[in-house]
């Protein structure tokens, strides 16, 4: 990021990058935002994850006041193109300069720089729903927290049960896992490009991050892997998962008998593709109940041409999308055209067939909304319902869109 500065008018903040100084007062500033204090651990990988020079900081005077990393990434979208993409994490506004515009101001500087980048997508996830929509992001990934009875859980007859599970130590993991993570996310709508620090960080499994349980066990398949934790809660032995990563059905099918076979566990707790097959494999349909329901990754398209031709379509479509960006100046009117599952997207004097602001169409980039439901819900509008069926099919994508790893 340059060095770039930008002095809010309003409130006499100036932006700047950070440097290697300032890591203690962001690092508290980061600390009182989120209300944990990190292990040394864990202060290292943000040291090495992040540079300064990624560091957007707010000061007031020479006190920092708030702090937002952009991070270089790279996302698989529908069909399996992989687009770079500008991650946003660390975003934390102190108390004493809160709703004053701080925010704003290091996300007008921050997003000037993405667009110089020309990055077609920008990410974050939200530690509240009702920030991002105005800077134009939308949440377009989701997940369930399960909660299955182990000791009640039996497979249907027609779920296979072709082994192939190996239980591995840390050794044998650390160079298995990358491996597989890296084939399931070029196939996986949503997810990203994991850097080896964070594989570092979990492979050494400090026990200040464990929030009280064991450490990591691992149970690997050719096509896939659970990373998982063993702890309790009262009588109740648990089988917390970490990480539930399958490129095959089989893969899905072995793996979910295997943890099952941990006879001494009460409780398998684990997180979800709301559509994981899972509850449709068991006799008792009943059993994996649902406890949460998260949004994960939320999105931005920075250059709606750019990320609408990158991804693939299910059906062929011919319309003209109005995007209203009051934030930036990506949005417009496009003529979207896609023939055998290709787009192609251009800027456009026809009038809007549909209408919708740059969040709304994030959300629905990764196939995980229904323009229908953003319709019913006053958020979109057409000139003919027919035109919101035809773009609910094209969108539609083949692999449910599933956040790699949360940052
Ligand atoms: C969320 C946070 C960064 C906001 O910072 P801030 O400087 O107070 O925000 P701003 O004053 O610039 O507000 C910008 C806009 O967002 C809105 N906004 C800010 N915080 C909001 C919140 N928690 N919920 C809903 N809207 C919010 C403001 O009303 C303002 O709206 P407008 O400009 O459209 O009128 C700050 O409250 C914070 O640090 N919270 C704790 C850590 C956290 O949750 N960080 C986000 C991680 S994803």
């Amino acid at each position: 990021m340059p060095k770039s500065i930008y002095v809010s008018p309003e409130n006499k903040i100036t932006i700047r990058t950070a440097t290697e100084s300032d890591w203690p007062a962001l690092q508290l500033l980061d600390s009182v935002g989120f209300g944990f204090h990190p292990s040394p651990a864990v202060s290292e990988l943000t040291k090495a994850l992040y540079k300064p020079e990624d560091i957007i900081l707010a000061v007031d005077g020479d006190l920092p006041v708030g702090v937002a990393i952009e991070i270089d990434m790279e996302f698989t979208v529908p069909g399996g193109r992989q687009l770079p993409t500008r991650g946003i994490t660390w975003v934390s506004v102190a108390p004493t300069h809160r709703r004053r515009g701080v925010l704003r101001s290091m996300f007008t500087a921050l997003h000037a720089h993405i667009e110089s980048t020309g990055a077609p997508l920008a990410a974050l996830t939200a530690s509240e729903a009702g920030i991002y929509n105005r800077f134009g992001y939308g949440p377009a990934t989701f997940s369930e927290g399960i909660t299955l009875d182990r000791r009640f859980a039996r497979f249907r007859p027609e779920v296979p049960d072709n082994g192939g599970v190996s239980i591995v130590d840390v050794k044998a993991a650390s160079t298995l896992l990358p491996e597989i993570y890296d084939r399931w996310r070029l196939l996986t709508p949503g997810a990203q490009l994991r850097p080896q620090p964070l594989w570092d960080h979990m492979f050494a499994d400090p026990s200040e991050d464990r929030d009280g349980a064991s450490g990591l066990f691992f149970l690997t398949h050719a096509d896939g892997y659970i990373a998982y934790r063993h702890t309790s809660e009262g009588r109740d032995s648990i089988a917390r998962i970490d990480e539930f990563v399958t490129i095959t059905e089989d893969a899905h099918a072995a793996l979910w008998r295997t943890i099952c076979g941990l006879d001494l566990v009460t409780r398998i707790e684990t997180r979800q593709h709301p559509a994981d097959p899972l509850r449709l494999m068991l006799t008792d349909y009943r059993l994996a109940r649902t406890t949460t329901r998260s949004d994960r990754l939320w999105l931005r398209i920075m250059d709606v041409p750019a990320a609408l031709e990158a991804r693939e379509y299910a059906a062929d479509l011919d319309t003209v999308i109005k995007v209203e960006d009051p934030f930036l100046k990506a949005g417009g009117t496009f003529a979207l055209q896609v023939k055998g599952g290709k787009a192609t997207c251009a800027a456009t004097d026809a009038e809007p067939a549909i209408t919708m602001p740059s969040d709304v169409l994030s959300s629905l980039y990764l196939g995980e909304h229904q323009a229908k439901t953003f319709a019913a819900a006053h958020r979109l509008h057409a000139s003919d319902p027919r035109e919101i069926r035809n773009f609910d099919f094209a969108f539609n994508a083949e692999k449910p869109a599933i956040l790699g790893y949360g940052f």
